[in-house]
């Protein structure tokens, strides 16, 4: 075999295609009217009469291999085809993306921030480290009082002043700093106490903060609105109960209570037997704070509140250890989807 057809040879050899089209260039290319193969076979005449015998069975070769190789990728091509046409079930389900849900405290935090935004509130955030006028001596605490206690408070870097803050009350300071009343305000926020971790408590939560001052503000107007949220929140049965409290930044100031969902107020274990669940302090503004914001307590008044949002996630989906909030186990969120 001459080195054009050994060459021939090897370009039919590695020829390779899935497609129908390419299969008939192919053929074309080397058997068609001005093939190359025909126009060897048209020319053997110009060969030296002693090789033509050669020449022309080693041609003859080629175009049977060209042959081959058409049927063969025809029929591979064919084959393919039809597995792909059996192998699809057309009416299986498509395969399910799957969606993550809300954190529960983020839900639940959205649905609290919305029940007061509904009412006219507006949302303010506020930093999670804070300075101690902030935190503890605008809202009136003692400087003996003993939130302020090492064992209560993370400080930063040993600096007596610089801490995470405990609670949300820190941000209504920095709003009623930030401007004149009438302020209608909800801040929600992770606070930081330094506590032991354990089903009932943990060192890191969320609270919702509350402010609400104007002219003519009243107690009155606290419990109403109040009331309202906690209808919106847990269901227009539920009923609630103002007991007396102390905090530093109120007076008078009080605790509220739920009656118990599970039980609905007859007792049972998650209520203590007692038919009511505490979910929030509040209280009216004390003068003092007040004054500290420059906010002339003859001229104005009004109420603040703080819940916990986990404490609240817990009563709205029967959770019972607080720490399930912080693991992120898969098994434990993706419950929350619907919501
Ligand atoms: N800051 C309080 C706490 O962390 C909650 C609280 C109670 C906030 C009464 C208030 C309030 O605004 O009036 O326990």
């Amino acid at each position: 075999m001459n080195g054009e057809l050994e060459l021939l040879k090897e370009e039919i050899g590695a020829f390779l295609t899935a497609s129908m089209e390419e299969v008939d260039g192919f053929r074309l290319k080397y058997l068609g009217k001005k093939g190359v193969l025909t126009c060897m076979f048209d020319n053997i005449r110009n060969i030296a009469p002693e090789d033509r015998k050669e020449f022309g069975k080693d041609v003859n070769d080629l175009k049977n291999s060209v042959l081959e190789k058409v049927e063969h990728l025809k029929q591979t091509i064919e084959n393919s085809k039809k597995h792909t046409v059996e192998m699809l079930d057309l009416s299986r389900p498509a395969s399910s993306i799957s969606l993550g849900s809300r954190h529960p405290i983020s839900v639940v935090n959205r649905k609290i921030c919305k029940v007061f935004e509904k009412i006219g509130f507006t949302v303010s955030e506020g930093p999670e480290i804070e300075d101690d006028w902030h935190n503890f001596e605008a809202l009136n605490f003692p400087p003996e009082h003993p939130a302020r206690d090492m064992q209560d408070t993370f400080f930063v870097e040993k600096n007596p002043d610089i801490a995470l803050r405990t609670h949300t009350s820190s941000i209504q300071v920095r709003v009623m700093e930030n401007g004149p009343p009438p302020i209608r305000v909800i801040c929600p926020g992770r606070v930081f106490r330094n506590e032991v971790v354990t089903a009932r408590s943990h060192c890191i939560f969320h609270q919702i903060e509350g402010l609400y001052i104007d002219k003519n503000v009243s107690f009155a107007d606290m419990k109403q609105t109040l009331l309202h949220f906690a209808k919106e929140m847990f269901g227009s049965h539920v009923k609630i109960r103002l007991r007396p409290s102390y905090f530093p930044f109120t007076e008078p100031s009080a605790e509220m209570d739920i009656s118990c969902d599970i039980c609905g107020g007859k007792g049972c274990n998650l209520c203590k037997y007692s038919g009511w669940v505490e979910i929030l302090g509040c209280g009216m503004v004390d003068p003092n704070v007040l004054k500290n914001t420059n906010i002339n307590p003859d001229q104005y008044s009004g109420y603040a509140f703080g819940m916990g949002i986990e404490r609240i996630t817990q009563q709205l989906y029967k959770t019972k250890d607080i720490r399930l909030f912080f693991e992120n186990d898969i098994r434990f969120l993706s419950q929350f989807r619907a919501v």
